[in-house]
């Protein structure tokens, strides 16, 4: 098999890689985001103990998963988890594995391509002396492609260099490729996340005019003063929970990928740990020190409270470098960008693997034959969010793919591990070769809390009340029904709305003659779909292929 001869370089590499696949955007892009929208400190309880109760047991779960499924030659989820059941279905939730990665990979490494672009605006000092609606509009235009009618246009451009570049350091393999780029990587994007971090502790009160909380510490006081009334709120919770999902990327089948590369006396409860740890570090440290402290320093808390959001990163921190003079603001966007940068192509190299190894574990396909083809479909894919964006696809992905996906896969692979290969064999693959003591109290928050945390959070998502009231809801039970909310799960599939007090599904694909939004929404949920089904068919066919082989290695 091609596959076998991969492997990792050494333990630092290997943990290095892992570090680089959880640290990504969603460490200092999403986390601050989601903390602030969620109350500052009060979202920092719920994401400690979504931590500890649903992110470390599925950190080894995965771990386990992943070294287990490698013994047998097998590197993707499908087979992964084939091996570890009887029943043949398991294998098809192990499709999630490889799908969750090529969907996130596909508007993730469009992210990264803007990291790129805006690394070498910060050189170029594209944004001296700019106000901050010029510094938007740089943006606005910069992902306006004229719907797709101005090719070529720069932000396909980046991407398609973002792409290739991944592709190419893909085809070098584990050793050769992946573990090289983290280990220059992630000491780098450190050393800049600390460079950040100092300049936004030491901004403190920057005295702009008509602004008395323009204080970089007004920042960090709201981040950290842990605020105990939200335990009580289930949309703190979920965001908290959906954060830990992303940020460790537990439940897309990346871990399983990886760690199938680790040998089998090689320990992975601490290399778990090490790597699991590493990430907290840079999230809560570094992700909470830089964007929110710095914006809060300029624009003072009420405006970040109100206006902190994704795209921030971009269309307001270059207008804020740039009050610190040209030479500061280029050393601060390079820091910036290229840690964003670092960040997201030690993740994106990690959403390609599971594809790799899937095909080259059942197809015998070489390395460059399996990158190039994931560049192939990751390309059909990323190509709707860059061309319409504007009209919702890129959040689209984001939903199905970077959030519902992986809270149903994280089901799955925790049922599977506790109750169907069995907490007992589950245990003794974690603990085997292990440089850790793992805590007894483990082996029953795996098999028991996690799988209930989980589970309470997908049916709350799925069936989230409108206006996330979920008291209300309860006790309006008996008279009323369930007042759904559209943004729950079974509101997005079809598109309910409140109409006239009623709960309707609102489908329109044209207005006038031409799409709505919805069209091009609904359209990428197809093209999502489509991607799945193939890939069940591919599993299929390398079901099929493996039960005949089978007996003809009994006879030679
Ligand atoms: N954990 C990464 C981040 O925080 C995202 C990621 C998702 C990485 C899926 C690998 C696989 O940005």
């Amino acid at each position: 098999m091609a596959a076998s001869k991969e492997a990792w370089g050494s333990r630092v590499g290997l943990i290095l890689a892992m570090a680089g696949n959880a640290v990504g955007l969603g460490n200092f892009l999403r986390f601050p985001v989601q903390a602030v929208q969620n109350g500052g400190g009060a979202f920092i309880i719920p994401y400690l103990v979504s931590f500890l109760l649903m992110g470390i047991p599925l950190l080894w779960v995965e771990w386990s998963m992943g070294r287990y499924g490698g013994k047998f030659g097998d590197h993707s989820t499908p087979f992964i988890m084939d091996n570890m059941t009887k029943k043949r279905f398991w294998k098809y939730f192990g499709v999630f594995g490889v799908f969750t990665n090529m969907g996130v990979m596909a508007y993730y490494t469009y992210i990264e391509s803007w990291t790129l672009t805006y690394t070498i605006k910060s050189i170029k000092q594209d944004f001296v002396g700019l106000d901050t609606t010029q510094v938007g509009a740089i943006f606005d235009q910069y992902v306006d492609l004229g719907s797709g009618i101005n090719l070529p246009s720069w932000g396909l451009i980046a991407f398609l260099v973002t792409l290739s570049i991944n592709i190419y350091i893909l085809s070098r393999g584990l050793s050769g490729g992946i573990e090289k780029v983290a280990k220059i990587a992630m000491p780098l994007l450190i050393l800049f996340g600390v460079f950040l971090a100092i300049r936004a502790i030491t901004l403190g009160a920057t005295g702009i005019e008509g602004c008395a909380d323009c204080n970089s510490h007004l920042g960090l006081n709201f981040l950290w003063q842990p605020e105990f009334s939200s335990l009580k709120d289930p949309k703190v919770w979920l965001a908290a929970a959906g954060q830990i999902f992303f940020t460790l990327s537990v439940g897309m089948g990346t871990i399983q990928c990886y760690a199938s590369y680790v040998k089998e006396r090689d320990d992975i409860a601490l290399n778990a740990m090490s790597a699991g740890w590493m990430n907290g570090f840079v999230e809560i440290v570094l992700g909470a020190s830089v964007v929110i402290p710095i914006a809060v320093g300029y624009m003072g808390l009420d405006w970040i409270k109100e206006n902190a959001n994704f795209m921030m990163a971009f269309k307001t921190m270059p207008y804020l470098f740039d009050q610190w003079g040209p030479v500061m603001a280029t050393l601060s966007g390079v820091a910036w960008f290229g840690l964003l940068f670092f960040a997201g192509i030690t993740s994106s190299l990690a959403m390609g693997t599971p594809w790799m190894g899937f095909v080259s574990d059942e197809f015998n396909w070489s390395r460059n034959k399996s990158a190039i083809t994931l560049g192939v479909v990751i390309l059909a894919l990323a190509l709707p969010t860059i061309l319409f964006f504007e009209y919702g696809v890129f959040d689209e992905y984001d939903y199905w793919t970077g959030t519902v996906s992986l809270v149903v896969f994280a089901l799955a692979e925790v049922i599977i591990f506790g109750w169907v290969f069995g907490m007992d064999k589950g245990w003794r693959e974690l603990n085997y070769g292990a440089d850790m003591k793992v805590p007894n109290i483990y082996r029953f928050i795996i098999k028991y809390v996690t799988p209930v945390f989980i589970f309470v959070i997908f049916l709350s998502s799925m069936l989230k009340p409108e206006g996330g009231d979920w008291a209300a809801a309860f006790a309006n039970l008996g008279s009323g029904g369930w007042p759904l909310a559209s943004d729950s799960i079974i509101g997005q599939i079809f598109h309910l709305k409140h109409v006239d007090g009623e709960l309707r599904s609102v489908v329109k694909w044209f207005e006038s003659g031409s799409p709505t939004p919805m069209f091009y929404v609904d359209m990428s949920r197809f093209l999502l779909l489509f991607v799945f089904a193939g890939l069940c068919v591919m599993v299929k066919i390398a079901s099929n292929k493996r039960k005949n082989k089978i007996p003809i290695e009994h006879h030679t």
